[in-house]
């Protein structure tokens, strides 16, 4: 039998000639006078290949009666095009259906759709040009991210899924319970978890840093890269509900350290992707923001601004601006002050460190001003924050302080606390939203978009 060949290997070849078979979907079918021309897509690129069907061919009256969404089998022969808009097409010998789809039901047409139209058929979005290439740039950053991390001797680590632990102290996390909702074993008038699966209450993990931070106290530089979750019931176009999270964690490193790493890495991610995606990028500039590869060209070769958050809030007072929440030292930056930031004052990637102990979470190392602490939030233009990280309190008796004044209970965290009591040392580290770096490189406004199948309040759909 032969071997099918991908649309992306055929148009990459040197010369024509020779028989192929291909297998695809039709994007288009149009006829004229004794043939019909098939656009023909696999996924395997954005770019379509075109099968020409003559009359005389037994298989033309199927061919001609093709529409869009119909899968089909050809075989003939690799000719070069003389049409404009590609170099190679296919001469069909002969076409085999594979599946039809009616042209009056199928949801998606040749126009071009909104996006929102789009989510409610997550199943067929794959197919149309802007999922095809988001499919393939997640891939490349996801390759990139591997790429960075193992060619400087980082161990990935696979954080768990489940977990007991609420690593940001912030409490949006969904419970994991196996107990029966509707009839939950009941002791001293509430619900006893002790009877549940895990014997204790369980939760989908809001992050793998715990996890890491053990790790990293053994191997030194490890990361993770898995899904994460969070019951925020923020819809905002840059908030899901679970989202992928990558989060290095390295020993003997301070937050200058940290922050030159995230530096280097989000540079070499946009480098790959510019390198590697250069087909889909130009449709992503095209359609979405004809900024978006200036904006990762201008970036590669910048050096990231560094800013105390006390001097982001001076900068921000100072600005003029009329912003919708007020400024105010010792309160969290909203996205609208950290665009500013960015992309008004700075106009490239901001650093801002040194955040209020109030505002971030309990493992952040306290400063010796004991009113700040080593935080890192890296800002880019669009975005606001896609990076959050920080240098961890490797001190045992400033750590306990902190969790009891977050009124934490340490005894839940008597691992995290053992990590500071045998061979503590400094160590940081960082995650970065994977959704939100493919949103940043794409352009791409609402983040249910750069994800195959977006979970936000009230939507769990596919
Ligand atoms: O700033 P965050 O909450 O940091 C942590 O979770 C730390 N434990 C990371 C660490 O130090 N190892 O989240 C990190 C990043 C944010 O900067 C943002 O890019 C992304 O994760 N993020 C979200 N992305 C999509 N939807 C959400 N609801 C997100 N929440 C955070
Ligand atoms: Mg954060």
């Amino acid at each position: 039998m032969m071997r099918r060949t991908r649309v992306v290997d055929i148009l990459s070849r040197e010369n024509a000639g020779g028989e192929v078979l291909v297998q695809g979907w039709v994007k288009t079918k149009r006829s004229s006078k004794n043939v019909s021309f098939i656009q023909l897509n696999d996924g395997s690129t954005l770019k379509d290949l075109q099968v020409v069907v003559d009359e005389t061919l037994p298989d033309y009256t199927l061919a001609e009666s093709l529409s869009t969404g119909c899968s089909v089998s050809v075989v003939g022969s690799l000719v070069e095009s003389p049409g404009k808009g590609q170099k190679y097409e296919v001469h069909a010998r002969s076409v085999e259906l594979f599946g039809y789809a009616d042209p009056e039901e199928y949801p998606l047409q040749k126009k071009r759709h909104t996006l929102e139209y789009l989510r409610e058929i997550g199943h067929l979005r794959p197919r149309t040009n802007t999922f095809g290439a988001m499919a393939r740039v997640r891939n490349a950053v996801s390759f990139a991210i591997h790429s960075f991390f193992q060619s400087r001797g980082f161990i990935f680590l696979q954080a768990p899924i489940i977990t007991a632990s609420d690593a940001e102290g912030a409490g949006a996390m969904f419970r994991v319970t196996t107990l029966d909702p509707n009839n939950p074993p009941m002791k001293d008038g509430r619900v006893n978890y002790g009877e549940d699966f895990f014997g204790k209450p369980a939760f989908l993990t809001v992050s793998g840093q715990l996890e890491a931070e053990i790790f990293a106290l053994a191997l030194s530089d490890v990361y993770t890269f898995g899904p994460t979750f969070r019951a925020e019931n923020s819809n905002t176009s840059r908030h899901l509900a679970e989202f992928w999270m990558v989060e290095p964690e390295v020993a003997f490193c301070d937050l200058e350290g940290l922050s030159e790493l995230a530096e280097d890495f989000l540079k070499y991610i946009f480098t790959y992707v510019l390198e590697n995606c250069g087909e889909d990028m130009v449709f992503f500039n095209q359609w979405y923001d004809k900024s978006a590869i200036s904006t990762l060209e201008g970036i590669v070769s910048s050096t990231f601004e560094k800013l105390t958050y006390t001097e982001a809030v001076d900068i921000l007072k100072s600005s003029g601006e009329s912003f919708e929440f007020p400024v105010e030292w010792g309160h969290d930056l909203q996205s609208e002050h950290e665009r500013y930031l960015t992309e008004v004052k700075i106009g490239k990637p901001v650093i801002v460190t040194d955040y209020p102990r109030e505002i971030k979470a309990f493992y952040m190392r306290l400063n010796d001003d004991e009113k700040t602490v080593r935080a890192m939030d890296v800002l880019v233009p669009r975005i606001g924050e896609i990076i959050g990280g920080s240098q961890r309190e490797e001190r045992h008796d400033v750590l306990l302080e902190r969790l009891r004044q977050t009124g934490l209970d340490e005894r839940d965290f008597w691992w995290y606390m053992d990590l500071r009591s045998y061979g503590t040392v400094p160590h940081s580290g960082f995650g970065l939203g994977f959704e939100r770096t493919v949103q940043f490189v794409t352009g791409v406004q609402n983040i249910r978009d750069v994800i195959p199948f977006p979970r936000t309040p009230n939507n769990a759909e596919f």
